[in-house]
């Protein structure tokens, strides 16, 4: 290892004097192991909940959400009644649906919505629209976008997959 650090030592990485400082003991080269492992498993686990909300994301706009319910109404809707896409358009042309295309172009830009300042979205003012129906600029949406009880997961589950596309 020492021999290896000295090569790269002599690539400009490190000087000489520096590569002594970082002679590891035997027993600690397997706690460096084991540290080395923990962390890769840490970052597999991130990446593997990161991919789970992406799909929950899509889920719920495309397919339909399981257990949603309009805020202020307790009951489940029917999971076809709730997916996003019966009324925001799927793909790119914002003029061809009845509500306006969802992606990060659309939701992160500046630009004035409803006769507002510009103003764009993040997860939290998204979690506020779809809660309140209350617009990053502090505009109210009009009735035809339903306001919606939903969890802080499924919310950002939303903004992960909206801003993905
Ligand atoms: C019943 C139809 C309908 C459904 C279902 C619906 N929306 Fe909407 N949504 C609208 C309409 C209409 C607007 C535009 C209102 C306006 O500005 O006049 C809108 C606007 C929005 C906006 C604001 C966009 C902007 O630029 O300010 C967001 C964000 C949004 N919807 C997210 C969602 C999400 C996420 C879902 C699914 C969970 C969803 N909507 C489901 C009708 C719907």
């Amino acid at each position: 290892m020492i021999e290896r650090l000295k090569r790269y030592a002599v690539a400009g990485w490190y000087k000489p004097s520096q590569v002594q400082d970082v002679r590891v003991p035997a027993g600690g080269r397997w706690i460096l192991l084991l540290l080395s492992l923990l962390l890769a498993a840490g970052a597999v686990v991130q990446q593997w909940r990161e991919h789970q909300r992406l799909q929950r994301g899509q889920l719920i706009y495309q397919q339909g959400w399981p257990g949603a319910n309009l805020a202020g109404d307790d009951s489940s809707l029917p999971e076809l009644a709730t997916r996003c896409v019966n009324c925001h358009d799927a793909g790119s042309s914002a003029q061809s649906a009845f509500a306006p295309a969802l992606n990060a172009a659309a939701l992160r830009q500046l630009h004035p919505r409803r006769g507002g300042p510009p103003s764009r979205y993040d997860e939290s003012s998204l979690c506020k629209l779809l809660r309140e129906g209350v617009d990053p600029a502090w505009v109210q949406i009009p009735r035809a976008m339903p306001r919606y009880n939903v969890s802080d997961e499924d919310c950002a589950a939303l903004w992960r997959y909206l801003v993905s596309r």
